[in-house]
């Protein structure tokens, strides 16, 4: 057996590096290459010395029992890559704005139901960005019943993006009418999501790779920047769940370096890059 990572005090051998990346696979559908080795080190060296584990290997073992589930979720989340930004990939937004949130509008007004779910949400800055982009758009939202639904598999930024403050600075990229309206300043240069847009955005942990527990359709799904971590397998299940739980007519949005492979069989047309629409 051979040691990859002898710093930072624990000994770091192959054949753990492989256990990590079976419970990734095995409980998130996440792949994590050997490129990620050092990376996993020192991630879970974190929560080995969090948990004031030996080693490896003893660390593994506890989550791999019965007792350690609740530090198996722990785990999953230092597995996890979080990056993201508010109208991240801004041409999604632009597509919501002009084509979906009309429709959805008149389709409110006549008393349906909207739903929109940002199913991977990482810090809520995405769901976030939705429902500004909602407000703008129908100024009578609250009013009406919609609401947008935010998920991921790790618990910790589902609340930050529950909490929903963020540094000024990174704010920036918002423009000054929507960070007036739909933000207020405060101390230690952050800013909160304001208290009005806060109805309209649920977060929840959620593993997509899971059953949901949840039965209702949605008029626009946001899955960006996830199925890049997982297998062709995982990912083509999960396009087909994620086709199934739109409306007809409803809209899909991927990640700008992701693609739907199985248009056909998910009855899905690619409307605009990387945007499909559940054919009716
Ligand atoms: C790179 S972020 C993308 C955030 C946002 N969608 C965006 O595009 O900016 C990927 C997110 O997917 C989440 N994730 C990874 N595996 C998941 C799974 N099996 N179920 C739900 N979320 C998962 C991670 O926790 C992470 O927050």
């Amino acid at each position: 057996m051979t040691t990859m990572e002898p710093q930072g005090g624990f000994s770091y051998s192959e054949a753990d590096f492989r256990r990590v990346q079976d419970i990734a696979r095995r409980e998130a559908g996440i792949n994590l290459p050997i490129s990620k080795r050092s990376l996993v080190f020192s991630r879970v060296s974190r929560r080995i010395r969090a948990t004031g584990r030996a080693s490896f290997r003893d660390y593994l073992d506890y989550v791999s029992g019965r007792e350690g589930q609740d530090e198996l979720k722990e785990l999953i989340c230092v597995l996890t890559t979080n990056v993201t930004q508010f109208f991240r990939e801004k041409s999604h937004f632009e597509h919501l704005e002009a084509h979906v949130l009309p429709q959805l509008g008149e389709k409110l007004r006549a008393g349906g139901r909207g739903r929109l779910w940002s199913a991977a949400c990482s810090t809520g800055q995405e769901p976030w960005s939705m429902a500004m982009s909602v407000m703008a758009e129908l100024p009578d939202a609250l009013r009406m019943d919609l609401k947008i639904l935010a998920t991921d598999i790790n618990h910790a930024v589902v609340e930050t993006g529950r909490i929903g403050q963020y540094p000024a600075e990174e704010v920036r990229s918002v423009p000054q009418r929507w960070q007036d309206a739909y933000m207020e300043p405060m101390e230690m240069e952050q800013v909160s999501m304001a208290r009005e847009i806060r109805r309209l955005v649920t977060f929840r942990p959620l593993n997509l790779n899971r059953e949901w527990p949840f039965k209702g359709q949605f008029d626009v799904i946001f899955c960006r920047n996830v199925v890049i971590y997982f297998d062709d397998e995982t990912r083509n299940a999960l396009w087909k769940r994620l086709a199934d739980r739109l409306v007809p007519g409803g809209f899909l949005y991927v990640g700008h370096s992701e693609r739907v492979d199985c248009i056909r069989e998910c009855h899905l047309e690619a409307v605009a890059p990387t945007i499909y629409m559940k054919k009716g």
